[in-house]
This record gives structure tokens, sequence and C-alpha cells, in this order.
């Protein structure tokens, strides 16, 4: 019996790979043939004994690469000698180039052993990952690479994904595999891949790792019988193409992260404005209605968003004509444009397949997705059976240019503003094998019939002709990656919320145009290829003014692009609280910083508390948006006295930080510097702000400390050993690295603190909209810190331009109570009104009416000036 009962454990040292305990250990690789430089290190890696061939072929010989790219970056590429297997394409996710980073001077260094191979990265004497953890394992379909980790690490990242923002670590799977996720449910794959992680450590830095590969992966986070924690990557294929990157604190690893992906995209000012959405508005008098409603009810309303209602039986690019006729369209989109307010629509990728524009001109194209026999690939989404785009068809460009010339024409169609993609995981209604997508759509009622036309009789629509077959067969051969893979059911299976890998998506078998990529390898990327598409292609209509595309399925890099809102959450406290977990990993992370949740919840009904509480929340998120399911009641801010109230109020705040905001998101275009971020990120070395995910820095200055729970008029809030100020009073906060509770705070109330050491730039009153709010004249707000000095900046453009020609960009330094403002004047600042300074005299006065300071200054601020303030 006990001899039986061993054979089930797994022996120390012996590799035992996902669920096959029984396979016997793999052999990992030998290092020959090892050439180092300062620079580089390369080397063949050969197969060390018997192929195990567990999950595919193990691959015989590999190559690897190191560069020191930087002193802060190294890059590590294990692939095949034969270059066959597949890569990420450089046109999705472009390679920094190799600058010149040497060994001697480089913070990071690589050791490796020979046989078996493994490596360790090294930070001075510090192991920052080591991959002697197990043996290494290349297969046709399997990967696994496993890295010792400290003991109680501090790791973060690996998103998308609505578990604690300090990841769990025994016991803990992150799936890599783009879903359709309604629910947001926990521990699951979600919509997004961003397949980097950071690991803390509060004496000695941060650093992160990213695998750039984009096929399925389980990345697991556990420990040994032993108590060892490691973290193991088990991959369906690409290659091991690590990026190690370093800073002394958390913001800088950031930052580092942002040289490997790419810079977020800049947005229009007016983007940061609020948003109103919602699944089921009936028709465009609807839509109109709530545009008024804002109004009455005072409510500034920045953009006005209609989902796929508009459409005439949810195909893309079609007006439903009874009930978002094109005549009514233009008058409502003139209505915004006349009033300053903006309007987007949403886009699907997936086409319906029917006797329509969109479908005939892409057939003519070819540009959808096709079998591997030269058929057309069919799912069923919205519109019932539908075709995808193929995002590698040389000429799918083209394609979605005209499209969205054609309909969103300034002159004679829908001149949006914005756009919204979704659906682009791909999602596909249909479970795999998904062989009669007209049957799944007619059991489905897909589309379903829409509203009823006020006020009746809506007119009959045309038929299909029944020989519709618009398209020659074209056949692409798959020429990335390796021959002989099971692309359907690969032999490893990861742990897919969906099931299988082909479940209710695109088929993973299918051989993509162009460079004959498969979906098994490219499918995380699909929403990112979309985004960047369109993107262009809203370019392409307006080519001088920042297009914002906000997308659902991401890819690492994405924020070069687009923003994301996260998906299709509930209205529910918890999904109330996770959306700060959320943000804060897209944002600071993964370099995707315009984000931000369904604000008052899509799924389900919200109630008045939620809607009150999440109006103020989502206003401290960078990407402001109301947005609701079909069949949920209303939830409109005006729908509620109280959070009506907790908006204005909310708005008003968030209107007059507005280019507080927009100077550290432009910051963060140009450096990486994140601009929301978790609290670890500004207390670094405060070992009890690592697991907060309940409150956060909204830009350097203010800490947001929001109620989180039902029924609660207060909030326990963390405030590390600094001086803080309240934003309502300015009464100084000594903060002792304890909890303080705030209380007595009604549902429209949202705690904020301004942390000392800090200039705030605010707007002297807030306006109906964001082109109004530029005409307001300008406040500073000046909050010493502990030493007595403060510092901030202001950045100011035209507000939309791709190519800015005038700007300023001041910085404010406070110290011995003189104001210093300098820097680039090309623009001005029309009047400074006032600066208020926070504590004066030394923070003596703790009672409201000494806490601040108000020196009128009425100045035009075009030049290096001096203010004396005290
Ligand atoms: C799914 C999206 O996540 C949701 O926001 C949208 O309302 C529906 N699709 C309908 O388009």
């Amino acid at each position: 019996m006990l001899a039986s009962l061993l054979l089930l454990v797994p022996l120390a040292g012996a590799v035992v790979i996902g669920s096959r305990a029984n396979t016997p250990p793999c052999p990992g690789y030998k290092a020959s043939n090892i050439q180092e430089t300062d620079h580089a290190v390369t080397a063949d890696l050969t197969l060390a004994g018997t192929p195990c061939n567990t999950y595919g072929k193990d691959l015989q010989n590999l190559k690897l690469l190191v560069e020191y790219q930087t002193d802060e970056r190294l890059h590590v590429k294990i692939y095949d000698a034969e270059e066959c297997v597949y890569q990420v394409p450089e046109k999705v996710l472009p390679r920094v180039a190799d600058s010149d980073g040497s060994r001697k001077d480089s913070a990071l260094k690589f050791e490796y052993q020979a046989v078996p191979f493994s490596f360790t990265v090294k930070r001075k004497d510090e192991v920052l990952f080591n991959s002697s953890a197990s043996n290494l394992i290349f297969q046709s379909q399997y990967l696994k690479l496993r890295t010792w980790l400290p003991d109680h690490p501090h790791l973060y990242g690996l998103g998308e994904h609505t578990d604690a923002l300090h990841l769990p670590t025994t016991n803990y799977t992150r799936t890599f595999w783009n879903r359709d996720s309604y629910g947001i449910p926990e521990n699951s794959n979600l919509y997004g891949t961003h397949p980097v992680y950071y690991d803390h450590r509060s004496q000695s830095g941060t650093h992160g790792v990213f695998l750039l590969n984009s096929n399925g992966m389980d990345v697991r986070i556990d420990k040994t019988e032993n108590g060892k924690h490691y973290l193991e990557y088990n991959t369906l294929g690409g290659i091991f193409d690590f990026y190690f990157f370093t800073g002394s604190n958390p913001k800088e690893a950031s930052i580092e992260y942002a040289k490997i992906v790419g810079l977020p995209a800049m947005q229009s000012y007016w983007t940061f404005g609020f948003h109103q959405c919602r699944y089921g508005y009936r028709d465009v008098y609807q839509v109109a209605e709530v545009v008024y409603n804002y109004s009455k009810a005072d409510i500034p309303l920045e953009t006005m968003w209609t989902d796929i209602d508009y459409m005439d039986r949810r195909r893309v690019f079609t007006l439903d004509p009874d009930r978002f006729p094109l005549k009514k369209m233009r008058e409502l989109v003139d209505y915004l444009h006349d009033h300053d307010q903006h309007y987007i629509v949403m886009v699907d990728p997936a086409v319906s397949v029917s006797d329509n524009g969109a479908f005939n001109r892409g057939s003519a194209k070819g540009v959808f997705l096709k079998n591997q026999n030269g058929s057309l690939y069919k799912g069923a989404v919205w519109p019932g059976v539908t075709a995808y785009p193929d995002w590698f068809h040389p000429d799918v460009q083209d394609y979605w240019n005209d499209e969205f010339n054609a309909f969103f024409h300034a002159e004679t169609g829908v001149d949006i503003d914005g756009l919204w993609i979704d659906m682009n995981e791909a999602a596909n209604f249909c479970s795999y094998p998904c062989t009669d997508p007209e049957k799944y759509a007619s059991q489905n009622n897909l589309p379903p019939a829409p509203p009823p036309v006020r006020p009746s009789n809506p007119r009959p629509l045309p038929d299909f002709p029944a020989d519709f077959q618009p398209f020659a067969k074209r056949i692409y051969q798959a020429k990335h990656g390796l021959e002989g893979r099971n692309l359907i059911n690969p032999p490893y299976t990861i742990r897919n919320g969906a099931g299988s890998l082909s479940n209710k998506t695109i088929n993973t078998d299918i051989v993509h145009a162009g460079e004959g990529y498969v979906e098994y390898d490219t499918h995380n990327l699909y929403g990112t290829m979309m985004s960047a598409s369109s993107r262009e292609a809203m370019q392409h209509r307006r080519p001088d003014v920042r297009p914002l595309v906000i997308t659902r399925s991401t890819y690492a890099g994405a924020g070069r692009e687009v923003g994301h809102w996260l998906g299709d959450n509930f209205s529910k406290w918890s999904h109330y609280r996770i959306s700060i977990a959320e943000a804060l990993a897209f944002a600071s992370m993964f370099q995707v910083p315009m984000v931000g949740s369904d604000v008052c919840g899509f799924g389900g009904n919200t109630t008045e508390e939620l809607c009150a509480r999440w109006a103020s929340l989502g206003a401290f998120f960078p990407f402001y948006r109301n947005h609701n399911e079909l069949g949920s009641i209303s939830q409109e801010f005006y729908i509620w006295p109280s959070v009506q109230e907790s908006a204005r109020k909310a708005i008003d705040i968030r209107y007059r930080l507005l280019d507080y905001i927009y100077t550290l998101f432009h910051r963060q275009t140009q450096t990486g510097e994140p601009f929301l971020q978790p609290m670890f990120y500004l207390y670094p070395e405060d070992t009890n702000t690592f697991t907060i995910d309940l409150q956060f820095f909204y830009g350097d200055a203010i800490l947001v400390s929001p109620v989180t729970s039902q029924g609660r008029t207060s909030v326990d809030a963390y405030f590390p050993d600094d001086i803080f100020y309240d934003w309502y009073t300015g009464i100084p906060v000594r903060g002792q690295g304890a909890n303080i509770t705030l209380r007595d705070l009604d549902i429209t109330d949202i705690p904020l603190h301004i942390r000392g050491g800090t200039i705030i730039p605010i707007r002297s009153s807030s306006a109906m909209t964001t082109t109004e709010l530029r005409e307001e004249s300008f406040q500073l707000i000046v909050a010493p810190g502990l030493d007595g000095t403060a510092s901030g900046s202001l950045y100011l453009d035209d507000g939309e331009s791709l190519q800015q020609e005038a700007t300023l960009e001041v910085q404010f330094e406070y110290r011995n109570g003189i104001l210093r403002v300098d820097g680039k004047f090309q623009r001005h600042i029309n009047v400074l009104e006032s600066v208020t300074l926070l504590g004066p005299g030394k923070h003596r006065r703790s009672r409201e009416e000494g806490a601040k300071k108000t020196i009128p200054t009425n100045l035009e601020l075009s030049k290096p000036t001096e203010i004396k303030l005290e």
C-alpha cells in the first residue's frame, strides 16, 4: 500500500508535467558552443537525453540568445534552431531595437548552467529568476519553464483577471486565452492577455518578467512540498522570448515595460469627459431623450454612445432604417456637435453573412477567414450567421478604411468622434464545432426582433437571395509554425473557462491570409489587431486628430493604439470593488492607461446606493462611462436624486482636475510613468501597502479612498507615514502607517486626500462640457510635504491634434515660501487666478479655518514667474 502511494507522489527533483504524472521525466537540454561577449551570449541547446514527447515532440535543437539590451533590460530568447516555430509577428508587437547594453554596466546579470541547461537572472547578488526549478521542455505543442520565487513573494500583473492585485502565491493558475467572459468570473481567463509579472521586493527594487508569447498558456504559481515558491509557464506553443527589466521601485519597472511594448497613445481632452452608454436604447429618439435628460438634470454629458441597437438587424455598417434612420442620426450627431458634445458607436468584427454591403464588399476582396478547405468560416454572433475579418489579410485595411469612410462619412454618414469595438476575442456564440451556424442562429433567435417602432408598423425587411454565394475560394497554406500539430485539441490542456480552445470563438485550425499564421498561435492577438486596423481607419477619416478607440480584447502593447473598458461586469459590490484592481493593473502595469469599468454595473439591476457610489468612484478612473445591459433597469445618473448629486459632485471635481490628469496622462504617453497608481507605487517600502487595492492614487497627488461596501458610511483608509490634506477642507492628516476611519460619508461622498509634496493645477470652476471647461481660468493648490516643499507640473495643448504646434509645459516648485513657475510657454495660461497654500504656518493649525490660505494672483502665465506665498 505504502509503495503504491509513493508512486503517486512526485519525487523531489523529478519533472512532472501537467496532468501526466506517469510520463518519464523530460531530459532537459545541454548547452554547447557557448559564445560570450560583453553584450550577448549565444549557445546551442541540444536535447540532453531520450525525448519524453509528452505533449507533442521534443525539439532536438534549440538556440539561446541573450542580449544585454540596456542597463535595466535583458532579453533571453530560447527558440528552435530551424526557426520554424511561430513567433509573435513584429506587425503586432514591434520589437525594441537591441541597443548596446553591456554585461559590465547592466543591473541584471545572466548566468547559466550548461547541463542540464538552466539560467538565472540576478540583480547584484540577488537571484530574480532561476529556471533550475525544473528541466526546460520545448515540444511541438508544449513549452514548460519553472522559476523559483522568493519566500512570500509580492507578485502583480498577469492579466486580464479579476483576482486581487497582489497575486495569490499558492495553488494559483492564470490562464491566457482571450474569451468573451460575461460576468468577469474570478480565477479565470478573461478578455485580454498580458503575460507580464512584476515582483516587488521592498529592500532591493522591483523587476518585471515579460514573456512575449501569444499562445494559449497556463501560468502556475504555487509551492513545492518543501515550501519553495515557484512560477511555472505551461505554454501551447511559440518560443521562450523573455524580457527581464528592473527598476529601483515599481514605477521605474512600469516605465521599463513601456520601453518594451511601447508607450500608450495620447487621448484627446474631451475623452476624459463623462460618457453615457447602454445596450437597449430602443431608437434614436430615446438616445436623444437621454441627452436631453442629462442636460435637464444639470449633469455634464460629454459623449453619448450607442450600442448595436442602432444597426439594422445588428449588422455592422448598417442603420436600422426605422429606429435609427440616417436623417435622424445625423440630426442627433449635429445636435451633439453643436453643443460641444461627442458621439460614439459600436462596431463588432463579425459581419453578417447575408446580402449586405459590408459582407459583399468584404467577400469581393476575400478578406474574411476561411476554413482549411477554402470555404467561408462562419460563426454566429449578434446578427446571426457571421464571417470574421482576417486582420492578417493584405487587403483588410483597405476594406476597413473604406467601410469606415463610407459609413462614418462626415457629410453623408454617421459622423462619429470615437469608436467602440467589442466581441473581438473573437466571440462566437455557437459552440465548437459549430457545424450548423444557420441552425444555431435560428434556434437562438439571432438576431432577435427589434423593439416595436414608435408609433407602429415596423417596415418589412427584405429577404436575401437564395443562391447567395459571393466569393471565390482561396486556400491559404499554413507557413508559420510547426507541421503536424493538433490545432484543435492539443495534448496539453490549458484551463480555459470556455472549455476547448475553439469553443465559443474562432476555430483554432484556421489559417490566416498573408504569412499563413494559424489561429491556434494568434488567437490572443485578434482583438489587438482589430484595434490597430480600427485606429488606422479612424485616422484615415480624420487624419489630424487623436482617434479614441475603446476595445474589449487586448494583448500586450495594445495601449499604443487603444483604451480598454473592463467588459461585462455585474451591478454588484464585488465588481465595484474589483474594478479598482483591474484598472490599476491595466493603467500602471500593462500600459493601457485609458481604462475604466462599466459604472453602476453592466449585467443585472443596479441599486441607487451602488450606482451613487460608483458614479463617484468611476470619476477617478481615466475612462468614465456608465453602461448597462439590455433588459436591466435604467441607470443613467439622473434616475435617482442621490445618484444625480453624487455624479454632479464627482464630475465637478473630475473636471476641475482635468488638466492635472491630462498632464499626467500625457506624461505617461511620453515616458511610461504611470499616473493611476496602486498605493505601493508611491510607498514601495511600506509593506502595509503591498496588498492594498481598494485605495489608489489618481495621479501622484490624490489619494482616493472610496467606501466599498453596501450600507457603510465610513471607510478604514490607510495613510502611510506622510502628510496628507483633506481635499474638501484642506485639513492636514498626518499619516502614521495605519488605518484611519473616515466617517459620516453619505452615498454621494468620496474621500480624497492630497499627498504632501505636490502642486495641483485646477480649473477655477467646472463646466457642462470640456470645451467650456477649457475657457476657465486656473488655480493652483500647493500641498507642502513633510520637508515643506512641493512640486507639480502642467501640460496644455490644443486638446486633440496628433501633432501639436504650441504647447505649455511648466513645472511648479515651492520652497521657502516661494512658488516658482518655469518651463516652456508656447501656449499660456489665460489667467492664474489664485494659489492656495495648504497647511500654512507649518501645519500648526488643524482647524478648518486655518487649514489653507488663498493668495489671489490674477496673473497671465506666459513666462517664468515667482510668487511669494508666505
Ligand atoms: C458585449 C459587450 O461587452 C457589452 O458591453 C455590449 O453591450 C454587448 N456586447 C452588446 O453589444
